[in-house]
């Protein structure tokens, strides 16, 4: 009786269904009561003890592995049922295409700025979006209860007792702490990200938006080496011809700080409503990273000096493809984003 195991084992395995039909057929001879896996059960009952014990699990195997066939092709018919094959297999109809994906254009500036600070040896480093207190503020300089730390609105998460509150990160410039933290000078990185400031949304601002940041400490970095540095990274992103202006600034984290502002990419420097006429735009805030601050984050502030610069990707992004809504970039409109489609990285 083995070797009938055996046999219909062998018979069943390969065996390819092609129609519900057959399908049928299939049950019946080897499943239904009167089939023949029933019969061998019968046979099997009769056996005597000594045959039972060397054909029980081989039949049993027969059984489980008869029933997962009659599954398997039940399913795939199953499936067919719905699909109308008369107009599947009218080969004459025009196909459809797929509609493929574009790059988010702030995901395209991003990609822009690094590549350009890439260039000049500049690694990339990212933080974490929800911050303590400490890496927001306090490290970069902000005492506590300044009036400084409302100049930004602050999504806090909870608040505990100031030092240790959790809240949004309100700026990428909390990555430059974790990674002087955690490693030794020198360093030259840019850090791109998300940050979210409690604003109401308008065409101007946003709750959530994105900066890149960057950061170079060494020795004897000074801030010769930040503008040229940063007009490097201007003529690279807007074109040779644009001119580059610093204006003294504060930042708690930078002594001295600055704005940098280029020449407008609309109007060239001549006047119109995107430079209120000025013929320039802000694009970044930048500085020499206050001696404190590497204190804070555990570098010796009188063998190293570095500087550090922020901006935001919207900013650029704006100014590049000029974009006047910055809620376009949160909204997901197709008609939108598919202007981009053509940009490649
Ligand atoms: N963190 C500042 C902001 O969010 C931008 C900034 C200014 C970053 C000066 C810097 C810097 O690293 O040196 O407005």
């Amino acid at each position: 009786m083995l070797e009938i195991i055996k046999q219909y084992h062998q018979e069943i395995k390969d065996i390819h269904l092609q129609n519900i039909d057959e399908l049928e057929h299939y049950r019946v001879k080897y499943l239904s009561k009167k089939g023949i896996i029933s019969g061998l059960f019968e046979k099997f009952r009769a056996a005597s003890a000594e045959e039972k014990r060397s054909i029980g699990k081989p039949l049993n195997e027969l059984k489980k592995e008869a029933e997962e066939i009659h599954l398997h092709f039940k399913e795939i018919f199953d499936a067919q049922k719905n699909i109308d094959f008369k107009t599947f297999n009218d080969l004459s109809l025009p196909g459809e295409g797929f509609e493929t994906g574009a790059r988010h254009p702030i995901s395209l500036v991003r990609k822009q700025i690094i590549d350009i600070f890439h260039g000049l040896g500049f690694v990339i480093a990212e933080g974490p979006e929800i911050e303590d207190d400490w890496h927001n503020f306090s490290a970069l300089n902000f005492p506590e209860e300044h009036p400084a730390r409302d100049m930004q609105d602050t999504f806090f998460i909870e608040k505990k007792n100031g030092k240790d509150d959790i809240a949004l990160r309100t700026h990428t410039s909390s990555v430059q702490v974790r990674l002087m933290q955690n490693g030794k000078p020198p360093f030259r990185a840019i850090m791109p990200g998300r940050v979210y400031r409690n604003e109401t949304i308008s065409a101007r601002a946003h709750c959530f938006f994105h900066q890149v940041e960057g950061m170079y400490v060494d020795k004897q970095v000074s801030f010769a080496d930040l503008k040229q540095t940063l007009y490097f990274f201007v003529q690279e992103m807007f074109g040779a011809d644009t001119k580059v202006r610093f204006r003294a600034s504060y930042f708690p984290f930078t002594e001295p700080s600055a704005e940098m502002d280029i020449s407008c990419t609309i109007c060239k420097g001549k006047g119109c409503n995107l430079c209120k006429n000025s013929g320039w735009v802000e694009i970044l805030g930048c500085g020499m990273i206050d001696p404190n601050v590497l204190k804070n984050c555990g570098i010796d502030s009188e063998t190293y000096t570095g500087f550090a610069f922020g901006m935001g990707i919207e900013r650029i992004t704006n100014l590049k493809y000029q974009i006047k809504d910055l809620r376009l970039f949160s909204e997901n409109d197709i008609r939108f984003l598919k202007q981009f489609n053509h940009e490649i990285v």
